[in-house]
């Protein structure tokens, strides 16, 4: 399959707030099968950029692209519809729901009946119960959280809360799959977890776009790189590219409220 057809591309997405300039007319093409991280400093406009894409900000120029077709006006439901999934950068899942039930609700587009019906006691609806259910174990299996599948997200650590996100966006089996910063409050070991069900995911038709502060992990697992800077990229290339570029060295070395 050629990958570029199925990128997410965004054509000189520029975006305001009361005549702040955000976004400055981005250029970025992400492609299926790759790991594109994007990084910079804190108010880069990093976020911005994926609430442009998940249809949650309208930019005020630009366009937006999947597989070829225009995304341009369609709200953030029907976007998901699509594939197009993201996580948050602060954690939002539902306290009353288990952490499985959390993780279905991730699936519930692949299914007719939908996730309400399948907590409702109609037989149509409790097969899918059970295929949801299921699915959702395999995903958090997946992550080292079986043992938490019944528990609430307020009995979990902060770390182990945010997996149970990646779990939710994961289990639908999306086409372009957006998080944003991941990693963010996870331990050592919870980020590797992390980074291996990354690189298991990075198959050939998924767009898989990491906004991260953890410079490792941008660094082992992206096969390409955005450094956005003031709403502006600075950079885009490989890690090695990246790494060596005087701009990006900058920022960073200039920066102290990053890690
Ligand atoms: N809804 C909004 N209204 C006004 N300003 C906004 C809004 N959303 C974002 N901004 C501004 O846009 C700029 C970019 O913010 P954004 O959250 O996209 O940055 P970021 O790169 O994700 O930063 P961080 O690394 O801290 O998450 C900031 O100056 C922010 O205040
Ligand atoms: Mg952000």
């Amino acid at each position: 399959m050629d990958q570029v057809t199925n990128a997410l591309r965004g054509d000189g997405i520029a975006l305001s707030f009361g005549g702040i300039k955000v976004l400055k007319g981005l250029d970025v093409e992400f492609r299926a099968g790759e790991i594109t991280g994007l990084i910079g400093p804190n108010g880069a406009g990093k976020t911005s950029l994926f609430n442009c894409l998940t249809g949650a900000y309208r930019p005020q120029h630009g366009s937006i692209t999947y597989a070829g077709t225009s995304l341009d006006g369609l709200p953030p439901a029907a976007r998901a519809g699509k594939g197009i999934v993201r996580s948050f950068q602060h954690v939002a899942l539902c306290p009353d729901l288990s952490v499985r039930e959390n993780v279905m609700i991730g699936v519930a587009r692949n299914y007719s009946a939908g996730w309400a019906s399948a907590f409702l006691p109609l037989s149509a609806g409790r097969k899918e119960r059970q295929d949801m259910a299921a699915a959702a174990d395999r995903v958090l299996a997946d992550l080292g959280l079986a043992d938490s599948a019944d528990l609430l997200p307020s009995e979990l650590p902060p770390g182990t809360q945010r997996l149970v996100e990646i779990a939710r966006a994961i289990v639908g089996k999306p086409s372009v799959l957006l998080l944003d910063e991941p990693a963010a409050g996870l331990n050592n070991s919870e980020t590797r977890d992390l980074m291996k069900v990354l690189r298991k995911l990075a198959s050939t038709d998924l767009v898989l776009v990491v906004v991260e502060h953890d410079m490792d992990l941008v660094m082992s697992i992206c096969d390409r790189i955005y450094v956005l800077n003031f709403g502006e990229f600075v950079a885009v290339g490989t890690p090695e590219e990246v790494r060596g570029n005087e701009d990006v060295v900058r920022i960073y070395l200039g920066s102290d409220d990053d890690e």
